[in-house]
């Protein structure tokens, strides 16, 4: 077994023993254990200000625990948390029997299944991403383009003048829009009744279903499970009573070869042995990628606007670039680079180390879950200085680096959808920055909120337009 031994740019909380903390991988044979401090609550009530208050949360645990420590806000058994770029590394790189996701543990495996890309391990985790890869390289991310604009252009045209809304369910609607072509090839005007429709409806009643107390409990129950059960049980039926119908239908359709539609394409691969996907599968990676891609991206926005809103300066050097000025691209990038440095909508990752591993002064014993704090990881004062404050200017001539700008995670599980993503936050932050003057409906920052596995803006980032160009 090949050991990692990583330099950081810092010994910043190297241990006593002078061990540096940028140290990680697995242990070597016969390492003592070394466990980090916990945050000291009980569980309930670290769950409960997880999920309300999670910003506060976890700045507080680093600023009384340090770098790495142990909480108990929501995985099976707590987990340890780490916020430092070689750490991430370390698990990003590492064999993927070493550090199998822990996803596959998490509230979402119910949802999904367990054949979904996201929550398999080992060889089907492998086979599921080979298959789904062509569907998001690059030409593929062009063909979505158009899609985007005018499903952009549409939602933009429909919004009042004056009147305060919350931003995050109209970036919902874009965004579920884009999925829903990109992956069945439909657009919104599919008939009333159609199994699409009901999917449609039944994707937004679940997200709206998910931010409610009882959908808490369900998040709870259903911990650990494979089969769902509770109210949970209920949305996933009725998923799926919409899901096999579409499936059925475009296994008869007479042009499936000739369709570019993710559906289409999944259909017609086969895996190393000349095998199609069975319906069970196809079904668990659909539900997957609707539901991965459609709220993350959405809420990325909001997130970014609700930052926008709070920071003139920004806003202002934005809006000049976009409606003329120079450098639009690279402003509109930076401004959505920023915005996901600032409030990464997937805030925390995990997996579950099989050996003993080291993170820095510290030797976990196997079986233990690690999670990285993206969170955390972006507001490092030695990577990002004054990491609190919105700054896209930052970005300005600058890439991210592969483990200090980790929005998409990394390695063998960085997220599929991740160019998709990008191109959709492109374009309709450019097409709002050109059309639109929005401001804060009021003045102050908006809480985090913990849904399921992402973090959004406890009110959705509420605005007011106060006027639209043509
Ligand atoms: C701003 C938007 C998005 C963010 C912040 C985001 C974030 C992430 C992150 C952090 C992971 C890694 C999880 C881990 O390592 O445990 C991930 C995985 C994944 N994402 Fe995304 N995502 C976004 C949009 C999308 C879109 C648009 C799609 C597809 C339509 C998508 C599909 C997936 C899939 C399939 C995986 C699993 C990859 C694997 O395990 O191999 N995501 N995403």
């Amino acid at each position: 077994m090949v050991r990692a031994a990583l330099r950081s740019r810092s010994n910043e909380g190297a241990g006593a023993a002078g061990v540096p903390s940028s140290l990680a991988g697995p242990a070597q044979v016969g390492e003592p254990l070394k466990l980090p401090p916990a945050v000291a609550l009980p569980r309930s009530l670290q769950i409960l200000r997880f999920s309300k208050r999670q910003i506060e949360f976890v700045f507080r645990a680093r600023r009384e625990l340090g770098e790495v420590f142990q909480m108990r806000a929501g995985i099976v058994g707590g987990t340890v948390v780490s916020c430092h770029p070689d750490h991430a590394r370390s698990l990003f790189t590492a064999e993927p029997e070493l550090v199998p996701s822990l996803t596959a543990e998490s509230p979402v495996r119910p949802i999904v299944g367990p054949n979904s890309v996201l929550t398999a391990n080992g060889a089907q985790h492998l086979r599921q991403r080979r298959l789904l890869l062509p569907a998001f390289h690059g030409e593929a991310i062009d063909r979505y383009t158009q899609t985007i604009e005018e499903v952009t252009e549409r939602e933009i045209d429909r919004w009042h003048i004056g009147r305060p809304f919350a931003l995050a369910p109209r970036m919902q609607a874009i965004t579920l829009e884009v999925i829903m072509s990109a992956i069945f090839g439909v657009d919104g005007r599919s008939a009333p009744g159609s199994p699409e429709q009901h999917l449609r409806s039944t994707i937004k009643y679940l997200t709206a279903a998910s931010t409610s107390v009882l959908a808490k409990v369900g998040e709870i129950v259903n911990m650990g499970r494979a089969e769902p059960v509770g109210p949970v049980r209920t949305g996933v039926r009725q998923l799926d009573a919409a899901v096999y119908p579409i499936i059925a239908a475009r296994r008869r359709a007479s042009d499936l070869d000739e369709r570019d539609d993710i559906l289409s394409l999944l259909l017609r691969a086969r895996g190393e042995e000349g095998e199609l996907l069975s319906d069970c599968e196809l079904r668990d990676e659909l539900i997957t990628l609707v539901l991965a891609g459609f709220e993350t991206t959405a809420n990325s926005l909001a997130w970014t606007w609700e930052r926008l809103l709070r920071n003139p300066d920004a806003h202002e050097r934005l809006l000049d670039a976009v409606r003329g000025g120079r450098e639009a691209e690279e402003q509109v990038e930076a401004a959505s680079v920023e915005g996901m440095r600032c409030r990464p909508v997937v805030p925390i990752i995990g997996r579950r180390v099989t050996v003993p591993w080291r993170l820095g002064p510290y030797v976990l014993p196997a079986g233990s879950a690690v999670s990285i704090s993206i969170l955390l990881l972006h507001h490092r004062e030695d990577l990002y200085p004054e990491p609190s404050a919105y700054r896209p200017e930052r970005w300005l001539g600058r890439k991210p680096g592969t483990y200090e700008w980790i929005p998409f995670g990394g390695g063998t599980r960085r997220c599929l959808g991740a160019q998709l993503a990008m191109a959709e936050q492109r374009i309709v932050l450019a097409a709002m920055a050109r059309r639109l003057e929005l401001q804060a409906e009021r003045p102050e920052p908006e809480h985090a909120l913990h849904r399921n596995v992402t973090m959004i803006p406890a009110h959705g980032t509420r605005v007011v337009l106060r006027a639209r160009c043509v």
